[in-house]
């Protein structure tokens, strides 16, 4: 178990994804609305390419004061698995229609800023950064 670096930040634009190998394990590498997030790319159902699916978002449960009435959101993170069709939170790992019991492995990101090249240092701000991943 370690730390690697996957990707810049500024090539993991919001909606992207990256699919990585770390450690033995395939890796999907997603920029959820800002947030970054990483999962195990194999379904919990049948093994299939998880992180190849198709990112969305889900219906909402009606409010008590509106039954009937669903509004859609989250968009951007849900996970549909392309064989079945099962979803999951790209957050978590938890998939949607069973949290507690099925879900898919997800690591914990970090961003880290980049390394400034020269033996001279300078004031900087981070504008770019490493996305990392802790399996
Ligand atoms: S393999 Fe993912 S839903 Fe069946």
């Amino acid at each position: 178990m370690g730390s690697h670096r996957v990707v810049k930040t500024a090539d993991l634009p919001v909606g992207k994804r990256q699919i990585v190998y770390l450690e033995g394990r395939s890796i999907g590498v997603f920029n959820v609305n800002g947030t970054y997030c990483a999962i195990r790319n194999s379904c919990p159902h049948q093994g299939a390419p998880l992180c190849l699916g198709t990112v969305t978002g889900m219906t909402l449960p009606s409010l008590p004061t509106h039954p009937g009435e669903y509004l859609y959101g989250r968009e951007g993170e849900i996970l549909r698995c392309p064989w079945h069709g099962w979803e999951f939170d790209l957050t978590n790992g938890k998939s949607i229609y069973d949290p507690n019991k099925c879900l898919v492995k997800s690591y914990e990101v970090t961003v880290e800023p980049e390394e400034s090249p020269g033996i001279e240092t300078f004031p900087v701000t981070l504008e770019k950064g490493w996305v990392v991943v802790h399996i």
